[in-house]
Order: structure tokens, then sequence, then C-alpha cells
């Protein structure tokens, strides 16, 4: 088993500090799984730059393929991710949210469908819980199948050291999410990850080629054409005809919209 470590803090400080222990709750579990670890800090990714590149043509035509290529070639060679982001003002670093700008793509053409995450983030007195929320929601529309979410409050700008009841409270987290990788376990699509899968598929139907500027969106779905999700993920009923009607719905604002990506 394979789990990569994405540090999204600028520096190795409280939330690194937690994310360490967890790694080491993993690994008392399972002493053969290889951990992987990434420190945006030390990517130096330059901004997103919005030129679109990567909706318009395929993400191999971002302005810092060279930067990003190589961490989407680590999520897609390991089993899960753990993110670990410090908490502040309220939200994501700027370092983690930069990656994921340039990675927005993925809403429109999801997949690490069969992929698990975890996100721990610490703040100093508030909104932790917010932050780590944030990245779940991003994700999801990635296609991760499932995130565990260890937000804790610190109380400390720099010397935290885990306290007894957030061990407890990580050990506890940490164990679902290795239970859940041993056991390959997969989870249906939450509604709010249908909605994106079923409307982008349906607006991007072969012959719905006329817009100005046709996307690589158009070339990605029709391999899950007539799915109403990934296969190999449940999908219990009520939601696959969701996803149905989800579809139509798509098809019929896709006959009024022309979305133009012309810069
Ligand atoms: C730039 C910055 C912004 C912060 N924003 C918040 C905040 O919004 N709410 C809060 O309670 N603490 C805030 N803090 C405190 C940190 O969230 C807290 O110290 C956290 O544990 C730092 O984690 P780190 O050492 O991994 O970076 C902020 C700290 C910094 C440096």
């Amino acid at each position: 088993m394979k789990i990569l470590i994405m540090n999204g803090s600028p520096h190795k400080g409280n939330t690194w500090r937690l994310t360490e222990s967890v790694r080491e709750m993993i690994h008392q579990r399972d002493k053969s799984i290889k951990f992987t670890e990434v420190h945006l800090m030390d990517v130096h990714l330059p901004f997103c730059t919005g030129c679109s590149a990567c909706f318009r043509k395929g993400h191999q035509y971002c302005p810092h393929k060279e930067k990003i290529q190589p961490i989407l070639d680590l999520i897609e060679e390991n089993d899960a991710v753990i993110f670990s982001v410090s908490c502040f003002q309220g939200h994501l670093t700027g370092l983690m949210k930069n990656f994921t700008d340039h990675l927005a793509f993925l809403i429109h053409r999801p997949r690490y469908f069969h992929k698990k995450a975890m996100i721990i983030s610490t703040t100093g007195g508030v909104s932790a819980k917010s932050t780590t929320k944030a990245l779940a929601a991003t994700i999801a529309g990635w296609g991760f199948n499932k995130s565990y979410q260890l937000p804790i409050v610190a109380l400390s700008w720099n010397a935290y050291e885990p306290k007894q009841r957030d061990l407890q409270k990580a050990e506890k987290i940490a164990g679902n999410f290795y239970q859940d990788l041993k056991l390959k376990k997969v989870y249906p699509p939450s509604i709010g990850v249908l909605i994106p899968f079923n409307l982008f598929q349906a607006m991007c139907e072969p012959g719905k080629q006329e817009n100005e500027f046709p996307t690589e969106d158009h070339n990605f779905w029709p391999k899950y054409s007539g799915m109403q999700y990934a296969p190999g993920i449940p999908l219990p009923v009520h939601k696959r005809l969701l996803g149905k009607l989800i579809y139509f719905i798509g098809k019929h604002l896709a006959k009024r919209m022309v979305i133009s990506y012309k810069k």
C-alpha cells in the first residue's frame, strides 16, 4: 500500500508535527506501507495564471506542467493522499490553494475514483474545520472516493505538541482511514458529486462541438457515455435515477449555453 503525504504549509510547524504522529499511527498498523512526501514549499510552483489551457486544450499545456505533472503522477501511483495544511485566515494556505487552482480542470474531468484522502489541519483558535471541509469539497469534485478530516485547535502559533485528546481523535480517524484502504472499501458518490459528473458529461455530448473553442472535456467524456458515475463505484438506484435527471437537465442547458474560453 502506498500513501502520498502532501505538506501544504509553508513550514514544518504545528500541522506537520501532527501529520508525523498520524503517519506513525498508520505505520504501526502496517509496517509495509510506503510513504512519499511532497512539500509544496519546495516545489516552487508559480501562481496559476488563469490561462485556461488545462480546460481548453488539456493539462499537458499548463505553463507549469514541469512542476504539476510529477505531482499528478504521484497521486496516480499512490492509493491515498494525506493532505497537511495549516489554517490561514480561516482557509487553506495560499500554497495549497495555488496547487488546487492548477488542478481545477479535474472538476470538469474527474478521476481518482478509488482513492482515499485524509485532510489534517491545525488552527490557533478557530476555523480548522472550515479549512479541512473546503479541501474535502474540492477533492470530492476531482473524484476522490472518501476524505477523512482531522481539524485540530492547537491554541498555539509555533509550539504545539499534539495533546493526548488530539492524539486519541487522530488515532480513531487514522484507524478508519487505514481500514478503508486495507479493505479497499468504496463509497457511493454524494449528490454534490453526481451533479458535476452528469452535467459536464451531458454538456460534452458528441456533436455538441459548436462551441467557439471545443475543449478537452469533449475528448474526455465519451468513455463514460451512458454511465451516471464511474464504473466500479456503487450507485444506489435513487442516485442512478437522479444522475439521469441531472444528465437530461445538462443536455437541455447545453442547447442554450455556449461556453467560450476565449482570452
Ligand atoms: C498567516 C496566518 C494566518 C492564520 N490564521 C488563523 C485563523 O484564521 N484562525 C486561527 O484561529 N488561527 C490562525 N492562525 C494560527 C495558525 O492557524 C495556527 O498557529 C496553526 O496551528 C499553524 O499551523 P502551522 O504551524 O502548521 O503553520 C494563523 C497563522 C498565520 C501564520
